[in-house]
């Protein structure tokens, strides 16, 4: 993974929670460093099509100076193996999902989100939606964590 300036899509299940921030996340430490990403978010279902982040994401990535509130679900699309570079899934069956549906010369390479992240490969970022605003702390952190190596990783 060393292209100069890569397109990047997270990927979780709903598409309001975790990848959401960490597009948040990613646009905010790119900004920072005057890195020029090409950044989206999409959920493996179609649960929450069209919907905003859940309140308790936006809440958390606004005590991060990162405003995710004009963000809308959306599901991941087959031309979307071929517009990205890098597809990270958030924990394991996003990753499964994503290779299912990959065609064989697919473009992207699809990855764990937290492979990127010294120390922490194969490891998921938990799923919030169903605990307390606590969980969505949590989540900010790995997101904000995978955020600074990915920027590092392209030269911010
Ligand atoms: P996310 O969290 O995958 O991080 O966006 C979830 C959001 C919604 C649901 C599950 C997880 N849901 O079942 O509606």
């Amino acid at each position: 993974m060393t292209r100069a300036s890569p397109s990047i899509l997270f990927v979780c299940l709903g598409n309001i929670c975790r990848s959401p921030m960490a597009e948040g996340a990613l646009r905010q430490a790119a900004d920072a460093a005057g890195l020029a990403l090409t950044i989206d978010s999409a959920g493996t279902s179609a649960y929450h099509i069209g919907s905003p982040p859940d309140g308790r994401a936006i809440r958390t990535a606004a005590l991060h100076d990162a405003n995710i509130a004009g963000l809308r679900g959306g599901q991941v699309a087959d031309e979307d193996f071929e517009r990205f570079d890098l597809i990270f899934a958030l924990d394991e069956a996003n990753l499964a999902d994503l290779r299912e549906r990959a065609p064989a010369d697919c473009h992207a390479e699809i990855a764990l989100l937290m492979d990127c992240v010294p120390g922490r490969a194969g490891e998921a970022v938990a799923d919030p939606y169903y605990g307390g605003e606590e969980g969505f702390a949590e989540t900010w952190t790995d997101v904000a964590a995978a955020a600074q190596a990915l920027v590092k990783q392209f030269g911010g």
